[in-house]
């Protein structure tokens, strides 16, 4: 009962970017070129939510607040969901539709690129985020599929770093914290192949 709250809660925070959204949209508050201002939102609260994706497991062992693995799922669901309003922006508002508009502009911009393979990776783990499809995978290799998130995060980083012409701040800001966030993992996977392996007690054989 308490998570279902929880949940409630988190989804209906998760949508206050959205709202936010419309809300300036119906009040004329997207400044002189909405679609930018539509495309660098959603494109910031993609980044964000994959962030917030990472940082629920270090966050539940630190604090040992076992109960936050039952948000993850839906916090990466709704980094995929910004995604899409992102992608949707682009090839609707910005390109509507036109193809060879895309071609040339991917060839112009090669971050779109590295922004479209970052949002590829998503896709698996959006199909792949209900219990059913943990069941007919098993629990190691919907982990490993899982790992894809980092290469997303790493992707969406550098989509980001490579758009911006002038100042780096921000980018290289959500890059430092992608880093801690890989770098934790990384002191968990060293600490675990450390530990001696536990032996077996011997089998008595009187
Ligand atoms: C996981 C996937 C993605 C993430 C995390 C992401 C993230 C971002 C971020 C953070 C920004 C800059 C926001 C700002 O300036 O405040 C941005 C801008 C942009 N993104 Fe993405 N993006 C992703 C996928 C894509 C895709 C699939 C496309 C198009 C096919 C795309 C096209 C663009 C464009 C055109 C801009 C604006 C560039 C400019 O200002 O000149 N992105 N994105």
């Amino acid at each position: 009962m308490k998570l279902r709250l929880t949940k409630i809660a988190v989804s209906l925070a998760a949508l206050i970017p959205l709202a936010r959204l419309a809300w300036r949209a119906l009040h004329g508050g997207l400044g002189a070129n909405p679609i930018e201002f539509i495309t660098h939102s959603t494109g910031d609260w993609t980044l964000i939510f994959i962030l917030t994706t990472l940082s629920i497991t270090p966050l539940r062992r630190i604090t040992r607040q076992y109960w936050l693995i039952g948000v993850r799922r839906m916090v990466g669901l709704f980094a995929f969901f910004y995604g899409c309003l992102h992608f949707t922006t682009y090839i609707w508002l910005d390109k509507f539709f036109d193809i060879h508009e895309m071609v040339k502009d991917i060839a112009k911009r090669p971050f779109i690129t590295v922004g479209f393979s970052a949002f590829v990776l998503m896709i698996p783990l959006a199909l792949t985020s209900t219990a059913w499809s943990i069941r007919r995978l098993g629990g190691k290799n919907w982990q490993r599929l899982h790992r894809l998130i980092y290469l997303t995060g790493i992707l969406g980083v550098a989509h980001y770093i490579w758009l911006v012409k002038a100042d780096l701040r921000k980018p290289l800001e959500y890059g430092i914290v992608l880093s801690m966030l890989l770098l934790y993992r990384v002191g968990v996977w060293v600490s675990e192949k450390r530990k001696p392996a536990i032996p077996t007690p011997a089998r008595s054989l009187v």
